[in-house]
């Protein structure tokens, strides 16, 4: 099959490209490396022994988005491109409307054009917005988002739902990430993110490798077992083969499925497993609550294993095992 793969250099686009090297699967990457590094593409081919066609494209560009589907006879798209930074999405919310909505609707009318009609859509947990509940079911559909990041989300769901209404001869599959984490084992590929990381885990490494001097634990008093926030935490290798299954069995019509572990994780489990994996001290202290934040997020990951025959199967320990090595080989 002939996939094009947009958003292909970066951190789960490029985990994503390795698993579906290793079937016997084209790949086209396009990627505006603004949130990802070129090296990553002679990373992708020291791991798997095959080259890749890429594209230096922005989404935005129409003209070049059309030449890539002219040039390519593309059976699928998997829709990886687009910022992700809640903070950042929160200070700057017109550049992240314009960016993630104008970009995927370019690829969708493109796709129209062409009469490509199989997509794959890198959601994410966060739409289903502030819940009583810390679990998250498809069913449940989507709630009031906090940040302009998860906004994008939302609103492109709703656009590909609105989509499909008026043309189901598309097939449309939609996946929820809970928290992405841990890298190729390898240790060449992995999570590098632009300037002071947001994120949990890459805020733990800065601090194991010295490069941070603490990690701010934004609270211990929420309702839960040792009062940290608790969360869904996924390997990328996980979650990069949970697109290979969705893609090869991938159901007529339109669907969404959560692509998480199903196991609720605390902040303080996170930092203490880290440290016995790996056998580093990680400094923290407790301060106040971030705001947004939910006290649990995790998925019930029971439909992805119905439908997709996907279920994760790395542990928290190979999370942080392979997260360190990935930080410690760069
Ligand atoms: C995890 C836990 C924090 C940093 C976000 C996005 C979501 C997805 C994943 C893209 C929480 C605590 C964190 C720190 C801390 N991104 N924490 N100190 O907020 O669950 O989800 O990233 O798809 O859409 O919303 O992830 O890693 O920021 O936080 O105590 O320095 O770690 O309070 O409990 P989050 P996170």
């Amino acid at each position: 099959m002939k996939i094009l793969v947009t958003g292909g250099l970066g951190f789960i686009g490029s985990h994503t490209v390795v698993e579906l090297a290793k079937e016997n699967n084209e790949i086209i990457i396009l990627d505006n490396l603004y949130n990802s590094k070129i090296e990553v593409l002679d990373k992708l081919e020291k791991i798997t022994g095959k080259k890749f066609k890429f594209y230096k494209y922005d989404l935005l560009n129409k003209e070049d988005v059309e030449k890539v589907f002219e040039e390519n006879e593309i059976d699928s798209v998997i829709h990886f491109a687009g910022y992700k930074a809640v903070g950042e999405s929160v200070e700057k919310p017109l550049m992240y409307y314009s960016n993630n909505l104008m970009s995927t609707l370019n690829l969708l009318n493109i796709m129209k054009k062409y009469n490509v009609k199989k997509f794959i859509f890198s959601s994410s947990a966060t739409v289903y917005g502030n819940k009583e509940t810390g679990i998250c079911i498809e069913t449940m559909g989507r709630g009031e988002t906090s940040n302009p990041y998860g906004t994008t989300k939302s609103m492109i769901e709703k656009i590909l739902e609105d989509l499909y209404a008026s043309d189901n001869t598309w097939n449309i599959t939609i996946l929820r990430y809970f928290n992405p984490v841990g890298a190729h084992e390898s240790g060449l590929i992995g999570e590098e993110p632009n300037g002071i990381p947001n994120n949990l885990m890459p805020y733990i490494m800065k601090v194991a490798s010295g490069k941070l001097e603490v990690l701010s634990i934004f609270g211990d008093d929420y309702p839960t077992p040792d009062g940290t926030g608790i969360r869904d935490y996924i390997h990328v290798v996980d979650l990069a083969k949970g697109h290979v299954k969705a893609l090869e069995n991938m159901k007529q019509g339109l669907n969404y499925y959560n692509l998480g572990s199903g196991k609720g994780i605390s902040v303080l489990e996170m930092v203490k497993t880290f440290e016995k994996v790996n056998n580093v001290k990680v400094n923290y202290k407790i301060v106040e609550r971030r705001a947004g934040d939910l006290a649990e997020c995790y998925a019930d990951p029971s439909k992805a294993l119905r439908e997709l025959n996907w279920k994760t199967e790395k542990s928290l320990e190979d999370i942080c095992r392979d997260a360190w090595n990935f930080e410690k080989n760069n």
